[in-house]
């Protein structure tokens, strides 16, 4: 292929261009309005919330007697911000968690709940007094589907079936009867059903046949009662770049019988570089900068290697890739209790999120689903609480800036971006999608990953002419630069636009930042 045409193959479909365009050139960036594509599904903006140190028990539920303001238990700032991200859907209780959680610990009187044990996660006590009601009252409160997980690990399917008859039948059933009693009689809608967790690792270190032969029981079983919902359930998937859970399960499914079907298939993906995480959330130089950001677009070929895996079984892509689990894991927050996985976020782990969500949507034929771990106070979280106090990270604005990408139609986009470098890490300078919503809108996300320079990138709009450019940008003082209760607005996003002039139009892109912007 010549140069030129395998620098355009390559922008087409967002790997870094060998074109050399150094930090002084332009990136030129053309769009093609007038050919949408597949839908960005707005279940690509999930949250993930496991019972795991703060994420749950503060981070969401303070109790209905709390001096936090809060509705039924469930604290309203953390609401108010969530709906402000119109986050599609939460899963829900777990992680590892989910394989050892059960739910009838977590419904009727709340005093009257067992205390159990949560040994995943340092050992603490599981108070359930957060059970199924309080999940369901929480994601109504924000607007969200219920992403629940269901116990394969040290579950049965009777009792995966039991909670879903609980959840969602309307018939006066026994089960039925004691969610009217616990204060709900309308059924409840469950959209999406994850069949196990990492069946392969906490979830029971199951062979890929063992858990295919389970998930046949649980996908027959764990039956949704409530017509006025579909439900999606999600097998588990691949670990990283393991294909073989891949394989096992989308051949059964391809020879599957009338008595089971699945909907989706689970990928977990963490940028992480190597176990236990070790790189610092804070206090760290370019080269921890880059490696993480080439970390993350490992992202891109694991949803080639398991997306090629699937076509195989699914040319139709009928079976939803859903990478339930993403984001940054870091070395803990020192003196943090071991076991709650809680990280500082920086501007370079809002870079990493949008660098996700574009390969994502680069992939939305396939890719109908992806979830950040975690939420609130774990991982790379959008919120962090201390107590009354509540915190919006760098992560959490990149979610809310790129709203207007949620459901709307992929657009051809061609960058010819360059490199950026440092030692022997090379990535894209500049990573970009573009998608149409549903008013006719064109949108532009941009993240320029070079910590030290600007970027000028040229838009060109096939099928139409760019005037104008209006959005936000999240620039950052450093790479490493962070919120904190003292400093909560070090990171934020600001105003961008930009006009065409002499019938270009140009975007100045600052060194390390996410813009989105509409085109007019
Ligand atoms: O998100 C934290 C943990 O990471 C989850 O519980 C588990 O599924 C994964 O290994």
């Amino acid at each position: 292929m010549g140069k030129f045409l395998q620098a355009l193959c390559c922008a087409v479909f967002g790997i870094s261009s060998s074109v050399a365009a150094d930090a002084a050139s332009p990136v030129q960036i053309s769009i093609d309005a007038s050919k949408p594509g597949a839908t960005v599904n707005r279940n690509l903006f999930g949250q993930f919330a496991e019972h795991l140190g703060r994420g749950i028990y503060e981070g969401v539920w303070v109790g209905t007697d709390s001096n936090i303001p809060n509705t039924r238990g469930i604290r309203n700032d953390v609401v108010a911000a969530l709906k402000a991200l119109k986050v599609p859907n939460v899963r829900w209780p777990g992680g590892c968690f989910a394989d050892e959680y059960h739910w009838k610990n977590g419904i009727g009187p709340r005093d009257r709940r067992p205390p159990t044990l949560n040994p995943n996660w340092g050992g603490v006590i599981e108070p359930n007094t957060f059970g199924t009601h309080e999940f369901m009252d929480f994601v109504q409160q924000i607007g969200a589907d219920a992403y629940l997980s269901v116990n394969v690990g040290s579950g049965t399917p009777a009792e995966a079936a039991d909670w879903l008859e609980y959840m969602t039948t309307a018939q006066p059933t026994a089960l039925a009867k004691q969610r009217a009693s616990n204060g709900h009689p309308e059924p409840y809608a469950v959209p999406m059903l994850g069949i196990g967790n990492e069946s392969w690792g906490c979830g029971g270190s199951m062979t890929p046949d063992f858990y295919v032969s389970q998930l046949k029981m649980y996908a027959r079983y764990a039956r949704n009662y409530n017509p006025a919902v579909k439900m999606q359930r999600i097998a588990v998937g691949p670990d990283t770049a393991d294909t073989s859970y891949t394989r096992a399960v989308m051949e059964a499914w391809k020879n599957k019988t009338w008595a089971w079907d699945i909907e989706g298939i689970s990928l977990h993906y963490y940028t992480v570089v190597k176990w236990p995480p070790a790189f610092k959330a804070t206090g760290f130089g370019e080269t921890e900068y880059a490696t993480l950001l080439q970390s993350t677009r490992r992202m891109e070929e694991l949803l080639r290697t398991h997306g090629a895996i699937m076509d195989e079984f699914d040319p139709a892509k009928k079976i939803a890739l859903i990478v339930d689990e993403w984001g940054a894991w870091l070395a803990p927050t020192p003196g943090s209790p071991e076991g709650f996985l809680e990280q500082q976020n920086s501007q370079r782990d809002a870079i990493i999120a949008a660098l996700n969500i574009n390969t994502f949507a680069r992939h939305a034929e396939r890719v109908r689903g992806a979830n950040i771990a975690q939420m609130v106070n774990v991982l790379q979280a959008m919120i962090f609480t201390d107590q009354e106090k509540m915190l919006l990270t760098p992560t959490y604005h990149v979610f809310r800036m790129y709203v207007p990408f949620q459901d709307a139609k992929s657009l051809p986009i061609q960058v010819s971006a360059g490199e950026y470098k440092h030692g022997d890490i090379t990535l894209p300078r500049v990573d970009a999608i573009a998608a149409r919503d549903a008013n006719g809108k064109t949108w532009l996300a941009l993240a320029n990953l070079d910590p030290a320079n600007e970027a000028s990138a040229h838009v060109n709009l096939a099928g139409g002419t760019a005037k104008r450019a209006r959005g936000e940008t999240l620039v950052a003082p450093r790479i490493d630069s962070v919120n904190t209760f003292d400093a909560p607005k070090t990171v934020v996003p600001k105003v961008f636009s930009a006009q065409a002039s002499g019938g270009k139009l140009t975007l100045r892109l600052a060194p390390a930042s996410v813009t989105v912007v509409s085109l007019e």
